[in-house]
């Protein structure tokens, strides 16, 4: 049946609204625009190997070529004019090209689909951000290990159950998130490494009668080598699902450091200060300073796992080649990625200006008896008590200390030889939270010099790297 003759039976009631609304579900030029600058690149690509393969004619690459440079200049100027009439990034620049250049503008679709060039578009943009966050992790470390080396000593207590455990210093936490952050990164390199293949010449999905050179295109775009399968090449999204699960877990990181910076700048913590760069006011209780930089990172990690979620449903089931499906893998992804990129940025901010207040993050290391480890320890090693006697031993007297209200190192040598009477005066030399650290030598322990020497081996590691990225 025709067009006409189906408009005629049912076209009194659906002429417009229906197609309208066929536009606004299918057309994605209002967030794929973004990836113009790739879509060029990979059009410039395309078109020169197209020459050099003699499948169009030199003149007509020349002519593409200047077309495609004219186009990226308005879109950087943002002097181009989208049509959601043309549904998407691809199609507005191809039309763009016929309205400067004419004629030749419809060779550079030869030997290609849309299909490989938005997997290509989106190959590129995913590495061009990886690249970015690695740089910005890279900072972030930098700026952990700076003030871990600058607090290696710094003790505060350390928690369990977010009850308080036993005294570290605020650099080897500090250091804690450096290590996580390092295995982010390395997720994201992995990432990148699998994604760095050209997708593009696979064609709709079955590759091309025409003589094309992929190897050409792939490493006019930087990329390692082309795709293997033709059908791989234009279904594939792993490598947008492994950079949002890559960022899922470095949002989940930033999301329990932020949390941290939460509880920490609370007057009943009083750990540590935000600057008034990373806090805000009420505007109805003058006293207040709250941390809504860190809430907000505490947040995000909910949107970049949402977006996981999101995609791995969308492409869940979907049958060889492509569907257009698929072409929901971009706006979630955007979101995700934009709003991660400024939750690393803002974290890194905070750690450069966030204050330990060291009275308090010392005073409270003292409380709730956190040296008791470090008494059953003496009994062990000193007396050679087994060490669950001596962990009994140590709370009976924890239990005495909380009947009078002091802490360890207050109690008299009589009262600890009332529990167990081989106890020396000795013992006092390791009740204290500074004695506490500093025993803490074991490799991976909060002994300050430990912390010392590993944030300056973060910090040479991150110098050199910055000055070579
Ligand atoms: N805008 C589309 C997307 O992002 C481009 C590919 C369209 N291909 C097609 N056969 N309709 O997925």
């Amino acid at each position: 049946m025709s067009k006409e003759s189906a408009n005629k039976m049912w076209g009194g009631r659906f002429t417009s609204s229906p197609s309208e609304i066929m536009e606004e579900i299918n057309a994605s030029v209002a967030y794929d625009k973004r990836l113009a600058p790739q879509d060029i690149a990979g059009s410039i690509a395309h078109a020169r190997m197209l020459g050099e393969q003699g499948i169009i004619s030199k003149a007509d690459v020349k002519s593409i070529i200047k077309g495609l440079e004219g186009i990226r200049a308005e879109v950087t100027e943002d002097r181009f004019e989208w049509s959601t009439a043309l549904e998407d990034v691809h199609m507005n620049v191809e039309s763009r090209l016929r309205e400067t250049i004419g004629e030749p503008a419809g060779r550079l679709h030869t030997a290609r689909s849309r299909n490989d060039q938005v997997a290509t578009d989106f190959r590129l943009y995913i590495r061009d951000t990886i690249d970015g966050f690695l740089a910005t992790l890279g900072e972030l470390q930098l700026e952990l290990a700076r003030k871990a080396e600058a607090n290696a000593a710094t003790v505060m207590p350390g928690f369990t159950h977010l009850q308080p455990a036993q005294p570290v210093t605020f650099g080897h936490h500090l250091l804690a998130y450096v290590e996580m952050l390092a295995r982010d990164r390395s997720r994201f390199q992995d990432a990148r490494k699998r994604l760095n293949e050209c997708p593009l010449g696979a064609a709709a999905l079955a590759g091309t009668s025409f003589p094309i050179d992929r190897k050409a295109t792939a490493a006019a775009l930087d990329f390692d080598r082309p795709t293997a399968n033709s059908l791989d090449s234009v279904s594939d999204r792993d490598f947008v699902l492994e950079t949002l699960s890559a960022a899922s877990l470095c949002a989940m990181h930033l999301s329990r450091f932020a949390e941290e910076i939460v509880i920490w700048s609370t007057p009943q913590f009083g750990f540590i200060r935000l600057s008034d760069a990373w806090t805000t006011g009420s505007s109805i209780m003058p006293q207040k300073r709250n941390p809504d930089a860190a809430e907000l990172v505490r947040a995000r990690v909910g949107r970049v796992a949402g977006a996981f979620t999101s995609l791995l449903l969308v492409m869940k089931g979907l049958p060889l080649a492509y569907s257009k499906d698929m072409q929901e893998d971009k706006e979630v992804t955007f979101d995700a990625l934009d709003s991660f990129a400024t939750a690393l940025s803002a974290m890194a901010g905070m750690v450069k200006d966030l204050e330990p207040n060291k009275e308090r993050m010392h005073a409270a290391a003292g409380a709730g008896f956190s040296t008791a480890t470090d008494l059953a320890d003496w009994l062990v090693r000193e007396l050679g008590l087994p060490f669950r006697d001596a962990h009994h031993v140590t709370g009976t007297i924890v239990a005495e200390a909380e009947r009078r209200n002091v802490n360890l190192e207050e109690l008299d040598l009589e009262d600890l030889q009332k529990v167990e009477p081989r106890i020396t005066k000795a013992v006092f030399s390791v009740l204290s939270v500074d004695k506490s650290v500093a025993s803490r030598t074991s490799h991976g322990g909060t002994a300050p010099q430990n912390v010392r020497k590993m944030a300056r081996q973060w910090i040479k590691r991150l110098e050199k790297e910055g000055l070579a990225g």
